[in-house]
């Protein structure tokens, strides 16, 4: 079900109008339902009812404290990649004990502060990563819960800028050479293994390339068996995707995807952990923007927004396609007329949309963004002094402001003077 829907001749966010939004809090600005982001969770949750199993979003899509509380009250776990995304899902409430550790490059630091302030698993990334936990854990006198994620070498079939599984990607270690790195970090001091993590990329609109990996994590299960390991963990990571168009674009659902992971991996009676970030949060957010200037060019006309790439990179930065959606909803039949759709900064990456139909607009008029929830908000930058724009969070016929917009004094405040000036 959408919760971004017209109603009365315009965009509602749940039982709240767009408009009434843009107007208490100014725009641009990111805008969540909490139906939405809940609705999601569940649907993994149920997927994965036939077993034990946690989902764990990946917070890295949009890790604003309000949406992390949301998910974790519904029982959600944390899929975290940096200290500061473990300090915030910890400020969130979400306890140690619901948070797995991925990403590539983990400090000493890092790997302290979750020891210290608990941690349901460390995804090893390499061999001299899981040395350091290793070191880091035994000088602390406690027991690291580890995985190592593999990399399967199978194609996502997705952008390549967000393909993860194959063996010229960075991550996980080859898994050819996965019983070599199982038989050490069981002989090193500190480290408990538990199971074992894969994650082979983002916005895949096909189940076969995940049950691939998953058919090589079983084999690989049942080799570890053999050789010794206690292997009662599979972490599976994300990379389902989502319809960026309300077209005929299709992927998967999630009780598909749980159904293939009971499939392809049932029979191993291990706990099964996800860790979904767009799914939940992209179409759970859309980024609300302005008309500013309709500028009449040479045979194309620029719809000029007070949005930017500063704002939405995914545009610039993958050739991303999103729906653009007029909050007054245009009557039916309305002519339409192509419009390259553009940002204010400097830049002519600064381009959303070329040649997009829409219906007539003007300066002043709201357009939304759809399908903006998942790495918007988390991917803006401060580029061209432009403030980070404020955040909403929508609950029935509630809103509140969960981040607001910085001042320009503040922003420029961060500066600081060498002496010499
Ligand atoms: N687990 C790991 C280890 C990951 O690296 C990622 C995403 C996820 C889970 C969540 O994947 P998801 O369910 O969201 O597909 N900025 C890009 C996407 C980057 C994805 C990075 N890793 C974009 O805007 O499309």
């Amino acid at each position: 079900m959408d919760h971004f829907l017209y109603r009365d001749g315009q965009l509602y966010a749940e039982d709240v109008p767009v408009a009434e939004i843009a107007a208490a809090v100014g725009t641009p600005v990111y805008v969540y339902s909490t139906a939405t982001l809940l609705r999601h969770f569940r649907l993994f949750d149920e997927a994965l009812a036939w077993g034990p199993h946690l989902v764990c979003y990946a917070m890295k899509a949009a890790s604003n404290q309000a949406i992390l509380k949301t998910l974790a009250e519904a029982g959600a776990g944390m899929d975290v990649v940096s200290g500061g995304e473990y300090a915030r899902a910890r400020a969130a409430g979400v306890p140690g004990e619901r948070i797995v550790f991925s990403g590539v490059g983990k400090t000493r630091e890092e790997i302290r502060t979750a020891l210290e302030g608990g941690i349901r698993q460390f995804n090893i990334e390499s061999e001299p990563e899981m040395r350091v936990i290793s070191e880091v854990a035994s000088a602390m006198g406690v027991v690291a819960p580890v995985t190592v994620r593999v990399n399967p070498d199978v194609d996502a079939r997705t952008h390549a800028k967000i393909a993860t599984g194959k063996s010229e990607n960075k991550f996980g270690i080859p898994i050819a050479k996965a019983r070599a790195v199982y038989a050490e970090a069981a002989a090193l001091p500190g480290l408990k293994v538990i199971g074992i993590d894969v994650h082979i990329g983002s916005q895949l609109t096909e189940l076969e390339p995940f049950a691939m990996a998953y058919r090589k994590v079983a084999e690989l299960t049942e080799a570890l068996r053999a050789d010794g390991h206690e292997i009662s963990r599979l972490d599976l990571g994300g990379g389902l995707g989502i319809p960026y168009t309300r077209s005929n674009e299709a992927p998967p659902l999630p009780v598909e995807y749980g159904a293939m992971i009971e499939r392809e991996l049932g029979h191993l009676g291990c706990e099964i952990e996800i860790e979904p970030g767009r799914l939940i949060a992209g179409n759970a957010g859309i980024l609300v923007s302005e008309v500013i200037y309709l500028k009449e060019g040479e045979g194309r006309n620029f719809l000029i927004l007070d949005a930017a790439m500063n704002d939405l990179i995914r545009p610039a930065m993958y050739e991303a396609h999103h729906d653009i959606v007029p909050v007054i909803e245009p009557e039916a039949g309305a002519e339409q007329a192509a419009f390259d759709i553009v940002g204010p900064v400097c830049e002519s990456g600064d381009t959303f949309a070329k040649g997009r139909m829409m219906p007539a607009l003007g300066a002043g008029d709201l357009v939304a963004f759809r399908s903006a929830g998942a790495y918007g908000a988390v991917m803006s930058s401060e580029y061209n002094t432009r403030a980070l724009i404020p955040e909403v969070l929508v609950k029935g016929d509630q809103f509140a402001v969960i981040r607001r917009r910085p001042s320009f004094e503040e922003i420029i405040n961060r500066d600081s003077l060498p002496e010499w000036l």
